[in-house]
């Protein structure tokens, strides 16, 4: 839902860009950043404020992978799926991390602290095998890396409680 504060924040976006289009991307990302997502609700709230048709919302909400159109995890793992991802390290590392929190890509774990996804190139190539932590961006992994991110997340997530 888009509250009155949010609202504000988008008009302020509208009246700051020459052209309305430009709004749409800043006001998906707050949108994501304040409510953890972007539900339909959301798009058609913003396609009332920003007077853009809903399918147009959606267009753009879709194309871009770091909007997620339903909830994630407290951790939202993105692995890169390309070419050089996947022939370096010990094998495909979505496969691995899948197995190892028991769930499939796109799934969130039932504690609701992991969810996994495969995206296109991270721009880390060169450093492959390479995945995305929430916005923390990691390189040159290995499976046992993997486990001691995992495990350290686990760790901080249990003396929170
Ligand atoms: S192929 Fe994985 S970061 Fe480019």
């Amino acid at each position: 839902m888009i509250d009155k504060d949010i609202k504000e924040i988008i008009e302020g976006f509208v009246k700051k860009f020459p052209c309305r289009d430009s709004a749409v991307l800043p006001s998906l990302s707050l949108i994501q950043k304040k409510n953890g997502y972007v539900s339909e609700k959301d798009m058609e709230d913003l396609s009332r404020i920003l007077g853009f048709s809903e399918a147009r919302i959606f267009s753009a909400a879709s194309f871009y992978s770091m909007l997620n159109l339903k909830p994630k995890g407290k951790y939202h793992i993105q692995i890169c799926s390309n070419v050089s991802c996947s022939l370096t390290g010990e094998g495909p590392l979505l496969d691995y991390i899948s197995g190892k929190l028991g769930i499939k890509e796109g799934d969130t774990t039932p504690d609701g602290l992991f969810s996994i996804e495969p995206v296109e190139c991270l721009g880390s190539c060169g450093y492959a095998p390479a995945m995305i932590i929430n916005s923390d961006h990691y390189e040159n992994l290995s499976f046992e890396r993997v486990d001691e991110m995992i495990n350290v997340i686990y760790e901080q997530n249990i003396t929170e409680k």
